[in-house]
């Protein structure tokens, strides 16, 4: 949302941005986008802290301007998703000024998580958790009580065992459904919940670590609790109330494929974030065994698979990749393999062109990871996206515009503009992948075959249906050329073309027909 396109030049982006950009994005392929939220907030977290799930801030625009994005994307045949916060709101919410000002034991109070302290006069937080973004999970208020945040301060968490939680959130999703979303991504889905009596964590070390990692520390008594479940299966029912095949895509980042597959129940959400193929390690078996899990945990509840390698908390693949040319052609080379997957792909805004992680200098961060000392934090994925020019702000808002967060020189090479001029360039690889994925999406079957084509290369095969051709892709993830002359002409290549002895380079993937 911040990072997308500016159209009112104040350094972030809004929704007259995203709506100027819309035919971009219909010209790219893509059947949906998903907006990080764009509610009332003090955008401590950059929106995670909502004050207001009903309205718009205006630094994104009006609802207006909401609506009129949504009927130009559904004009262009893109459906709208969007964020949903229910773990916390922001403290500026007012149900937490309601919460402080009604005091201990009130009925106000108890929408949120407060606890008397321990020890004497209790000074010392209620027990030993630690925020996502580093420091202490408890703030104490000025009559001695503490609230519990798993991510900022300012950031309480919700206390979902209070029916009236449950209620708002019903009435907050209805209202969004009711101005015609298609779905909502879930923000923290496998939070929410706490364990009865909030057990201090064993083993817990001081530091905050990267999100994906403390997130997908299932041992911890504040994620994946069996609650969550009712939720869902209440969720489901309100969106199938609404015509239109709306649907909720969880972030959970669960420790297993298995456990993942429980919030996919055919009576709970339609999708979840599949985490471990963008924390898989660059290894073919590795590759295999995601793919491999992924099938045993949703198959059996009948659900699809996603598939996702990055997104606006972790670092760009590209530069986790290996940076550089390297980075960038395993980063082109896995998104091949993902876009021949069975399921949905979701696709990070900037991935499409190559984007690496940027070293934001550290008096520009603004991310609260960072501010809270839980290490560098997520700026470098979050970079404004250059559109076109040789300059910042590239094209991302009008000229003299800053950027919420500094654009490095090198994005002149990367921008928008440039890279339509070439057609060797990931952006129109992605553009020509996603086009071929549509083109044969109805004509493959769901089913996936893996291949034995030796260590260091992954790959697989979709049968066609009836009769008709398949699909195989094989990723090489050796470090040495792979011969594929026996699966004949390449269909796709995510890289450099496959010699005349036919062999694919190391780090290069490609799909055949089969
Ligand atoms: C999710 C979001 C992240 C946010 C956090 C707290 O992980 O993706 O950006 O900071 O939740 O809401």
């Amino acid at each position: 949302m911040r990072s997308f396109s500016d159209a009112d030049g104040d350094g972030v982006g809004d929704l007259l941005g995203i709506t100027a950009r819309l035919p971009y994005l219909a010209d790219l392929g893509i059947d949906a986008v998903w907006l990080t939220p764009f509610y009332l907030s003090p955008q401590v977290d950059h929106g995670y802290d909502v004050a207001d799930y009903r309205q718009v801030d205006p630094l994104f625009g009006t609802l207006e301007d909401f609506d009129a994005m949504s009927a130009a994307a559904h004009d262009l045949g893109i459906k709208v998703i969007i964020d949903i916060v229910p773990n916390h709101s922001s403290s500026a919410h007012e149900w937490f000024d309601a919460a402080l000002t009604a005091g201990r034991g009130s009925p106000e109070r108890a929408r949120y998580v407060f606890r008397d302290g321990r020890g004497e006069g209790g000074d010392e937080p209620p027990n030993n958790w630690r925020s996502v973004f580093g420091g202490a999970a408890w703030t104490r208020v000025e009559d001695g009580q503490w609230y519990l945040h798993l991510f900022e301060e300012s950031q309480p968490d919700f206390d979902w065992d209070n029916l009236e939680v449950g209620d708002e959130f019903e009435s907050i999703l209805r209202f969004w459904l009711d101005r015609g979303v298609d779905g909502f991504r879930i923000d923290v889905a496998h939070g929410m919940f706490k364990a009865e009596g909030l057990p201090d964590v064993g083993g817990l070390d001081a530091g905050g670590g990267t999100l994906d990692v403390v997130m997908a520390d299932w041992n911890r008594p504040y994620w994946d609790q069996p609650r969550l479940h009712e939720v869902y299966r209440r969720w489901h029912e309100v969106l199938a109330e609404y015509d239109g095949d709306k649907m909720a895509i969880g972030e959970a980042w669960v420790g297993s494929a298995a456990a993942m597959a429980r919030y996919v129940r055919a009576d709970e959400l339609q999708q979840v974030f599949n985490f471990h193929w963008l924390d898989a390690p660059w290894s073919a078996q590795a590759f295999a065994d995601v793919i491999g899990e992924t099938f045993a945990a949703v198959g059996p509840v009948g659900a699809s698979p996603t598939w996702v390698l990055s997104n606006h908390d972790v670092t760009r693949p590209v530069t986790r990749y290996g940076g550089g040319e390297l980075g960038l052609g395993r980063s082109r080379a896995a998104m091949l393999a993902m876009l021949a997957l069975p399921g949905s792909a979701y696709i990070y805004a900037g991935e499409e062109l190559g984007l690496p992680q940027v070293d934001v200098p550290a008096d520009a961060r603004q991310d609260p990871t960072w501010l809270r000392g839980g290490g560098v934090g997520r700026d470098g994925c979050r970079v404004p996206m250059p559109w076109s020019g040789h300059l910042p702000p590239f094209g991302f808002g009008p000229d003299g515009t800053h950027p919420w967060l500094p654009q490095p020189e090198g994005f002149a090479s990367l921008t928008v503009e440039a890279q339509s001029a070439d057609p060797a360039s990931t952006l129109a690889f992605f553009r020509a992948a996603l086009t071929r994925r549509r083109e044969l999406l109805s004509t493959l079957s769901q089913d996936l075959e893996m291949l034995d084509r030796g260590p260091g290369v992954l790959a697989f095969r979709r049968r066609g249906v009836a009769d008709g051709a398949g699909l195989a892709c094989v990723l090489n993830c050796g470090e040495t050329d792979h011969r594929v002359s026996d699966l004949g002409a390449p269909l796709m290549l995510s890289g450099p073309p496959i010699d005349a002895a036919g062999k694919l380079r190391p780090s290069a993937a490609a799909w055949f027909g089969a």
